[in-house]
């Protein structure tokens, strides 16, 4: 398999040509005024999503470059590398093959893998247990330790997904190493009636060290009696959980990144919380994407239409960030995770090669549910000086039955991607809006397993697109190293006092906070 970085290709050269021709200027508003056929054209349904991306700042002979782009780049012949399990995650020598997670047991081997019989059995043994979790009346907590993609991911499905949770216990989620977290969690459990999931695919990362190691002596000094029915390790280092006192153990793979893990054993609390029904039901929903990206043409395939905006909207018209709207209080976390999945896989300086990029990577993605983010933050994505894409995401059908409620949210979903469209010409100074400010609008029918695992896997896909044109390996994570080095260092220091060799103001810092 064969990359060509993005700025290698023809197609590149062509782009610039192309956005300093009509890119730069181009009014979203004139286009959907002339062109009666642009809604259809930038409509694009997949699995559980409709896509309306209309209110972006691109035309048909833009995106038909940007695909070429694509082709130039072989990413058609990349995705297939990861659907074929090569290692296309090339600094780690590894596979990248979260999508074998949600592919069912009994679909034909059209991607024949090795796994695939561990996976199916290692998921049968998780959800046996989820259910019997879910069926034991004398567990009443179930506290989730773990961070990074071994806590968003698993913290947001079960907040999105709790109309589906039937279990009748309370999740808890801890991931941050400040005491004040894990402390409060304890204050509402009984050593006897908690079960602890130690969620690390590593077994080694310092935070969920201390909180497992803190969780397991509170449990201890309360008074609590077997370990083996109270604690429970997800995982890929099986034995570094058993040395840790852990019998209970659910594996996965190295083919599993991080933060694509809720799929394996990391999503635990999610089939605890919704079954091992819903659980099977959104990875069907996941797996329906997976299809999509993997067979559907590239110009009616969506995560690579998204993907390709992106990369329009980062390298030529340089916006440097991304806001997530879920108008969904459901999808709450879905920001949060957004930024691990996109910032964590392509905030990249370098290429697949080690050569550094001459053009921006990963756009920062930040966010919070609508209506909130309209009495924050909104301000300055209608009059800044910065220009925002803004992803709505609505959910069609509510799951509750409030009069009122749902049109007031959906309503106004659907007036700030107005505004931000057509702008207030009309008044001048304070009260004078541009306009012309590009939204995407996803539509799900309903919040449902499916739908949710749909959604997520689309989000995933997406990163691919982007980072596969732009060279660089989404799947390593190299810059998270040298802070949890330099932590090591400076923890003894705080006991110490030595600040020896430090630069001045960490040395001030350092003094001030003993
Ligand atoms: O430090 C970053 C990271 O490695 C993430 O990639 C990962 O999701 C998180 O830490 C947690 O890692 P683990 O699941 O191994 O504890």
């Amino acid at each position: 398999m064969s990359r060509t970085r993005c700025d290698q290709t023809p197609a590149w050269a062509q782009l610039q040509a192309q956005f300093a021709h009509s890119g730069a200027g181009f009014d979203v508003r004139a286009a959907l005024a002339q062109d009666p056929g642009r809604v259809a054209h930038f409509s694009q349904n997949a699995p559980h999503v409709f896509a309306d991306l209309s209110k972006n700042l691109i035309d048909a002979p833009t995106e038909a470059l940007l695909l070429q782009l694509a082709r130039e780049c072989g990413l058609e012949q990349h995705r297939d590398a990861m659907f074929a399990g090569e290692a296309i995650n090339t600094t780690e020598n590894r596979a990248v093959m979260h999508f074998l997670l949600r592919k069912p047991a009994t679909a034909p081997a059209e991607y024949a893998l090795a796994a695939t019989k561990n996976v199916a059995n290692t998921l049968q043994s998780m959800l046996a247990y989820a259910e019997q979790v879910r069926a034991d009346t004398a567990i009443t907590d179930v506290v989730n330790i773990g961070i990074g993609g071994s806590d968003l991911g698993p913290q947001m499905a079960v907040l999105a997904l709790s109309e589906f949770a039937r279990s009748g216990k309370r999740l808890h989620f801890v991931s941050n190493v400040d005491g004040h977290e894990l402390a409060s969690v304890l204050a509402q459990c009984k050593p006897q009636s908690t079960l602890f999931l130690i969620a690390s695919k590593t077994f080694t990362t310092a935070e969920t060290m201390a909180n497992a190691a803190s969780a397991k002596a509170w449990f201890l000094a309360q008074g609590g009696s077997g370990t083996a029915s109270h604690f429970a390790a997800l995982t890929t280092n099986v034995a570094a959980a058993q040395a840790f006192g852990i019998s209970t153990t659910f594996g996965f793979w190295d083919w599993v990144g991080g933060r694509y893990s809720l799929w394996s054993a990391i999503g635990l609390p999610i089939a605890i919380a919704i079954g091992a029904q819903g659980f099977a039901d959104m990875l069907a929903g996941a797996h329906a994407m997976d299809e999509h990206f993997r067979t559907a043409p590239l110009a009616h395939n969506l995560p690579v239409r998204l993907g390709l905006l992106d990369l329009w909207y980062r390298n030529f018209h340089g916006f440097t960030s991304r806001c997530a709207a879920p108008y969904s209080a459901a999808l709450k976390r879905l920001p949060a995770y957004l930024q691990q999945l996109e910032m964590e896989s392509n905030g990249k300086r370098v290429d697949a090669q080690g050569q550094a990029l001459p053009f921006a990577t990963s756009p920062v993605v930040w966010g919070e549910p609508g209506t909130n983010g309209q009495h924050a933050y909104f301000q300055m994505l209608h009059q800044g000086t910065d220009v925002v894409p803004v992803e709505f995401i609505a959910v069609q059908k509510p799951s509750h039955t409030l009069p009122g409620h749902h049109a007031k949210l959906l309503a106004n979903a659907l007036a700030q991607a107005q505004a931000l469209l057509q702008g207030k010409a009309d008044a001048g100074g304070h009260k004078h809006f541009s306009g012309n400010r590009p939204s995407s609008f996803l539509v799900l029918a309903e919040l449902s397993p499916a739908s949710f695992g749909a959604l997520i896997a689309l989000y995933e896909h997406r990163v691919f697109v982007s980072g596969s044109i732009w060279g660089i390996n989404s799947f390593d994570q190299w810059g998270v190293e040298l802070g949890k080095v330099l932590a090591q260092d400076i923890e003894p220091r705080l006991a110490n006092g030595d600040v020896s060799g430090l630069d001045a103001s960490t040395a001030s810092l350092l003094q001030r906070l003993r």
